[in-house]
């Protein structure tokens, strides 16, 4: 039996890794801002946490490896979307997308390293996306988030694996789950309306959820997160997705073929 300690548990991927870990007998510390909606299991261990608040946070990290012993995995899933070109978003939303997508994941990592460390080890795996390698117009905003952690769980990475910590970053494709529901949109600007963000805007007032029809399958997603975490060492990114295939891989490509060798070594001393 494996204990997880899950974030934005209430819904979405975070809700189907809880029910599944239930079903193949793991113990479950979930987390949600709606505890109440959590469902009721003998190994599950529900807490309130919403991740924007860090006082919270800390509080109900060690809250939940005093009262279960050890934590095997930590899941840090809770996210939003928010979109709206650059200059259509306003600072609250600059603020609120950053914090629950970036500065959450940083500070929960930093509260269970010296959990993970003291117990000998351990896995973190964080939900990104396919976005932290792709981008949209109108995406500028959730991009710069998951990209964000993915940079600092590179270097995280090479900080922890002497203490036997593995992180994994999950990077699925459009998932069909809540997800484009929750999405918080700016208010647009006139200028925009002929161009990309302007057809999205259209879309998304026509009531649109541009998740309901995508590829990615929540109870798939969930299981390869789950059965990741078996895998030692720990793979560093899970592509999950066609779409998510697809569009790394030819981004991957793209950018290989961006970087100028003669160019790079001109500027050398
Ligand atoms: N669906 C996709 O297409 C897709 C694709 C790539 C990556 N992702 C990523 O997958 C993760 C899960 O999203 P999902 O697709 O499962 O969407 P979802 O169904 O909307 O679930 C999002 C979860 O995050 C929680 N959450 C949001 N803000 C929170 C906060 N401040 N504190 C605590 N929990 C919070 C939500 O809780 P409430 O119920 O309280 O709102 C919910 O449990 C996110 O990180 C998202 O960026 C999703």
């Amino acid at each position: 039996m494996q204990t997880w300690f899950v974030t934005g548990a209430s819904a979405g991927i975070g809700r189907a890794v809880t029910e599944q870990l239930l079903a193949r007998g793991h113990r479950v510390a979930a987390t949600a801002r709606r505890p109440e909606v959590l469902p009721r299991h003998e190994r599950l261990w529900p807490a309130r946490l919403d991740v924007t608040d860090p006082a919270e946070l800390r509080t109900v990290v060690d809250k939940a490896f005093a009262e279960l012993g050890r934590i095997d995995v930590v899941f840090s899933n809770a996210g939003r979307g928010a979109f709206g070109a650059a200059e259509e978003l306003s600072d609250e939303a600059i603020d609120e997308q950053i914090a629950v997508n970036l500065t959450a994941p940083i500070r929960l990592v930093r509260a269970v390293l010296p959990h993970l460390r003291a117990q000998g080890g351990g896995r973190i795996i964080q939900t990104t996306t396919m976005g932290a390698h792709i981008s949209s117009p109108g995406g500028s905003l959730y991009h710069a988030s998951k990209w964000g952690v993915e940079g600092f769980l590179e270097s995280v990475i090479g900080e922890v694996e002497p203490f036997g910590i593995g992180i994994t970053m999950v990077e699925p494709g459009v998932v069909r789950t809540g997800f484009g529901a929750a999405l918080s949109v700016a208010e647009p600007l006139a200028a925009y309306d002929g161009t990309p963000v302007g057809e999205v805007h259209r879309l998304l007032r026509s009531g649109a959820d541009l998740t309901a029809s995508a590829p990615g399958d929540p109870a798939r997603v969930a299981a390869a997160v789950i059965e990741s975490a078996a895998v030692t060492p720990a793979p560093r990114r899970l592509a999950l997705g066609s779409d998510a295939y697809g569009a790394i891989r030819a981004a991957l490509t793209a950018r290989l073929a961006e970087l100028d060798e003669n160019l790079a070594r001109s500027t050398d001393f």
